[in-house]
């Protein structure tokens, strides 16, 4: 069983929870809206391909992922089938909405160096879709949160990113190597399973694997630190897929004496601020 902390937990923003949950049911499935300007983002994962659209209001309209390997850590590493996987998304999400998608947002991890970031762009542009905004995924995730104060915190597949926001303005942003794959890996050599196995079992979300991945989120929890570094946070504020595991929040609140919390559907969070920013 999992020691309890008795540190409080942040609240989490009622209308990002409510965005989310009302997103969340909009998979593969358009949400009626009598706003006909929808805006496009599309999340290059590591672990998933996202299209999200959001109408001229800002609610969630749509949204469809598929698992691709094709970017690491926001570096494109298979273009083509980064570019196929796009494509497939736009294709479906054009039938399913009965419109075009001419132009889509797009991000990538804090710190990727300009020319890797250009090739989300580039990747959009082979799809057959215009790039209308390139940014980085922390700033994308405060579009949908807009947090007063504290830190984002976006634990994807491969990597974690950080961003530090004060009265509003993200003033600090970083991203380190480590994320939900890792937590796979250590799954996987306890139960002597493959790999693959392990990320199944852990995203079906059957059964509670903290006592064995509490080391991996604590790893993932001290890269959080670090990346805080001087940084006065009050709050961390969890989102990404990673974190979508039984006491994530617990255990990163326990390990660094911050209040934590976990978005519900956390993993929308990013790919839906993409679409908004
Ligand atoms: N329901 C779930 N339960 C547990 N883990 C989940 C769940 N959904 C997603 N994950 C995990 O989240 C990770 C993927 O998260 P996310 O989709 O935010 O990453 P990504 O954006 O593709 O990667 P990155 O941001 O690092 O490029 C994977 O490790 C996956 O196993
Ligand atoms: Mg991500």
């Amino acid at each position: 069983m999992l020691a309890r902390t008795k540190l409080p937990q942040p609240a989490v923003s009622p209308k990002a929870t409510e965005f989310l949950e009302v997103a969340a049911a909009t998979f593969r499935n358009p949400a009626c809206s009598s706003d006909s300007s929808i805006s496009f983002g599309v999340d290059l994962g590591t672990a998933t391909i996202v299209l999200t659209a959001v109408d001229g209001q800002g609610h969630p309209v749509y949204w469809d992922s598929l698992p691709c390997q094709a970017v690491r850590d926001g570096v494109v590493v298979n273009f083509g089938d980064a570019v196929a996987a796009v494509e497939r998304l736009k294709n479906t999400a054009t039938s399913a909405l009965g419109s075009e998608i001419s132009s889509a947002a797009t991000a990538f991890p804090p710190g990727v160096p300009e020319a890797e970031a250009r090739a989300c762009r580039y990747v959009l542009e082979n799809a057959g879709i215009t790039c209308r905004h390139l940014g980085d995924e922390v700033s994308a995730a405060q579009a949908l949160l807009r947090l007063k104060d504290g830190a984002i915190v976006d634990v994807g597949g491969g990597s974690t990113g950080v961003g530090i926001v004060v009265n509003g303005i993200i003033v600090a942003i970083d991203d380190q190597p480590g994320g939900g794959h890792h937590l796979d890996l250590i799954l996987a050599g306890a139960l002597g399973i493959s790999v693959e196995e392990a990320e199944e079992r852990k995203r079906r979300g059957d059964q509670d694997y903290s006592h064995i991945l509490r080391p991996g989120i604590e790893r993932i929890a001290s890269s959080i630190l670090r990346q805080i570094g001087d940084y006065a946070v009050q709050s961390i504020h969890l989102v990404g897929g990673a974190v979508r595991v039984p006491h994530a929040a617990l255990i990163v609140a326990g390990f660094g004496g911050i209040r934590t919390c976990a978005y519900p559907h956390s993993e929308l969070v990013t790919p839906f601020g993409i679409a908004m920013s």
